[in-house]
C-alpha cells in the first residue's frame, strides 16, 4: 500500500504571508497544497478567491487542490481554472442537480474534478457523479471553519466510497478533508483514504515538516 498523502490546508495559515507558508510546504514533505474558498453564503466563513489561487500559483509547483465551498460554483470554475489549479472540488449541497454538469466543466477547463460530500450527505450523492471525477473528497467536518474535531460516523462513508472506486476501477482519489491529526491519520487511511488534508495539524505546528511525517506514519 503506498503512503497516504498529505494536502495541508492554507486556511490555518498566516495570511499576511501566504507565499512563504507555501513556499515551505513541499520541502515539508506535502504532496497537495490544499486552498479552501468559502464565500459566508454557503459556509459561515469568508476566505479568499481566484486572486489568492494566481498568487500562491508562482510559489509552488504542487498541485493546487482548490475546495469551492460557496454557491453557484459554475459560475467561476473557469476562473479558478485559469488561475492555475490543478483540481477543483465542488459540493453536492451547492450543485444539487447541476453537480455533474459542474464536473463535466471543470474537465473541460482542463482541471481535474472533484465532488465533496458533507459529513451528514448520502454516499449516493457521490456515487452518482463519480465515474466524472478524479477526486472524491468526504467531509469529516462540517465546512467552514479550521481545527475542529472529527466526526467517527465518516468512518463509514470513507470504507463505502473506498470499496465503491475500486470495484468501478477508478483511479479517482478518495480524500479526507476536516478533523485529521497526528492521532487519528493511521486510523482514516486504514478506511482506504488516499489524501488527507490537515489544516491545524500542519500550520498550528511549529515543526512541520515534522508534521507532515507523523501523518503519514501509519
Ligand atoms: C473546512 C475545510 C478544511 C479545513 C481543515 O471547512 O474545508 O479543509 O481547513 O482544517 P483542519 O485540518 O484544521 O480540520
Ligand atoms: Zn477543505
Amino acid at each position: 500500500m503506498n503512503s497516504v498523502k498529505i494536502a495541508p490546508s492554507i486556511l490555518s495559515a498566516d495570511f499576511a504571508r501566504m507565499g512563504e507558508e507555501v513556499a515551505t510546504l513541499k520541502e515539508c514533505g506535502a504532496d497537495f497544497v490544499h486552498v479552501d474558498v468559502m464565500d459566508g453564503v454557503f459556509v459561515p466563513n469568508i476566505t479568499f478567491g481566484i486572486k489568492m489561487v494566481e498568487d500562491i500559483r508562482k510559489y509552488t509547483d504542487l498541485p493546487l487542490d482548490v475546495h469551492l465551498m460557496i454557491v453557484e460554483p459554475w459560475k467561476y470554475v473557469e476562473r479558478f481554472a485559469k488561475a492555475g489549479a490543478d483540481y477543483i472540488t465542488i459540493h453536492t449541497e451547492a450543485c444539487g442537480d447541476r453537480t455533474a454538469e459542474t464536473l463535466d466543466l471543470i474537465r473541460s477547463c482542463g482541471v481535474k474534478s472533484g465532488v465533496v460530500i458533507n459529513p451528514d450527505t448520502d454516499v449516493k450523492e457521490a456515487e452518482k457523479v463519480m465515474d466524472r471525477c478524479d477526486m472524491i473528497v468526504v467531509m469529516g467536518v462540517y465546512p467552514g471553519f479550521g481545527g475542529q474535531k472529527y466526526i467517527e460516523e465518516v468512518g463509514d462513508k470513507i470504507r463505502t466510497l473506498a470499496e465503491e472506486i475500486r470495484k468501478r476501477k477508478l483511479s479517482s482519489l478518495l480524500e479526507v478533508d476536516g478533523g485529521v491529526t497526528a492521532e487519528n491519520a493511521g486510523k482514516i487511511a486504514a478506511c482506504g483514504a488516499d489524501v488527507l488534508v490537515a489544516g491545524s495539524a500542519v500550520f498550528g505546528k511549529e515543526d512541520r515538516k515534522n508534521a507532515v511525517a507523523q501523518l503519514k506514519r501509519n
